[in-house]
């Protein structure tokens, strides 16, 4: 079978050094890709959003399957470009179309679908540039923390979290009187504040039977102990030591099923992944996000841990025929650890030579995220360049691996989170 990849990050390098285990695997395209995906298959100058030329290129090299790494296709409307195109319906697609995808792309239309559901998630209210002052006299008459929340794809940015009510109302000002984040905050979402430790668990769906991927918990905040701003993400471990299985039994039952089931019931098709953002109230879980695609970099612990044919996996969910199982997995735990650019998150430079890359170590994956070749040499070309992966038999074992490959890698002014593996925010009563 020959498969087209979307995406060029850690992610992307993941489902790519998966995918290429399997037996079923012919020839594997990667758009655009990274020099570490050229070690695996072939990468493609293709983009996305000119979908002539990605028709043109699926009929020319025979494309079974499309699978898209990151959500902006999805919102929108590559896999429906596909499902409509007379020539292209064939080939199966990973990845929801449109409508489905604004589970990810508007909070808004996520919020209302988990009310339709009655899925556990933080009690909200929906404001439009047009209603400021609603949205004003509401903060007001709520206690703080306030969390603010543009609708639309924010890059990860679009949420912001207050202590005190004057910040509340001038952010308020600033994203719906002011479209801090252009279009996307021309709607804000006001949430109540949730506490608890953060989790993820994944699925691939066919829309109405999934498969449980292992879980895994991200590390936003680029300071070690959750200080600083957000990032896309400087680690994740896998698995999550407070997600027992009475944890996933309710998250199977108060949260997977319904969200499947409101889907079929609404009838939106949905082929791919979903990922569901959870928070471990005193409460029990609870949604903060959806996502209608894997994580960056929880992917990379993820599919570590899978003990399955990725491959077949995929085309069992385009066919309709999974059925509902948590996928084999390895019994290690795995750490990812993102080395990244400095100023990262902020702004940073450009083609910094790395050097080690190329080294074997011990139980441990290297995934290329933002690098490129230039004059034969490695370079940085991202703000998160490389995620590594340690594997162990336990979080000791996997944070020893995974650093001793980070540090054999070299780039001026290299970052990394140094405390990937520590579970903060458990148990729940250490919490003031
Ligand atoms: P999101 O982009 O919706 O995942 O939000 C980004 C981060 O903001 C989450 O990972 C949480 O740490 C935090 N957050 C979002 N919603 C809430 C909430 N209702 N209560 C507390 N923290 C939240
Ligand atoms: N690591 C979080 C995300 O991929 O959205």
């Amino acid at each position: 079978m020959n498969v087209l990849i979307f995406g060029s990050g850690g992610r992307e390098s993941a489902f790519a050094w998966s995918i290429a285990q399997s037996g079923l695997l012919s020839n594997l395209y990667i758009a655009p890709g990274n020099p570490g995906l050229s070690e695996v298959g072939t990468c493609i100058e293709l983009d996305w959003r000119d979908r002539d030329m990605v028709a043109d290129f699926c009929l020319r090299n025979d494309i079974h399957i499309v699978v898209v790494g990151p959500e902006e296709p999805l919102v929108h409307g590559l896999a429906d470009y596909f499902a409509f195109h007379p020539e292209l319906e064939r080939i199966h697609f990973i990845g929801p179309r449109e409508e489905a995808a604004q589970l990810e792309g508007s909070k808004d239309y996520a919020k209302a679908f988990m009310k339709r559901h009655g899925i556990p998630t933080a009690a909200y209210r929906t404001f439009t540039k047009n209603e400021l002052e609603a949205a004003k006299m509401y903060v007001l008459s709520q206690d703080g923390p306030y969390v603010l929340k543009a609708d639309g794809l924010a890059g990860g940015k679009g949420v912001v979290i207050l202590d005190h009510v004057v910040d509340a109302l001038k952010e308020l000002d600033s994203m719906l009187g002011e479209a801090k984040f252009g279009s996307a905050s021309s709607r804000v979402v006001i949430e109540e504040h949730l506490t608890g430790p953060e989790f993820s668990v994944f699925v691939l769906t066919d829309g109405e039977n999934y498969i449980l991927l292992p879980q895994a918990t991200d590390y936003k905040r680029v300071g070690e102990g959750q200080t600083g701003p957000n990032t896309g993400g400087m680690g994740a471990i896998s698995p999550v030591p407070f997600v027992t299985p009475d944890v996933l039994g309710q998250v199977h039952r108060e949260i997977i099923q319904p969200t499947i089931e409101g889907l079929q019931a609404e009838q939106i098709p949905y082929c791919g992944f979903i990922f569901f953002g959870l928070m471990l109230t005193a409460d029990g879980p609870k949604v903060i996000e959806y996502n209608v695609r894997m994580g960056d970099p929880e992917t990379e612990a993820v599919l570590a841990r899978l003990d399955e044919d990725l491959l077949a996996l995929m085309i069992d969910a385009a066919r309709g025929h999974i059925a509902t199982r948590p996928a084999a997995v390895k019994p290690e735990t795995a750490i990812t650890v993102v080395m990244t650019a400095p100023g990262y998150p902020g702004e940073y430079p450009k083609g910094l030579a790395i050097t080690g890359a190329e080294l074997p170590s011990e139980g441990s994956l290297l995934f290329h995220s933002g690098t490129a070749l230039r004059d034969g040499q490695l370079v940085t070309n991202g703000g998160r360049v490389l995620a590594i992966t340690g594997l162990g038999a336990d979080a000791e074992e996997a944070k020893t691996r995974a650093y001793a490959r980070v540090d054999q890698i070299q780039f001026e002014g290299k970052q990394v989170r140094r405390d990937i593996g520590t579970i903060y925010g458990w148990p729940l009563d250490a919490k003031k």
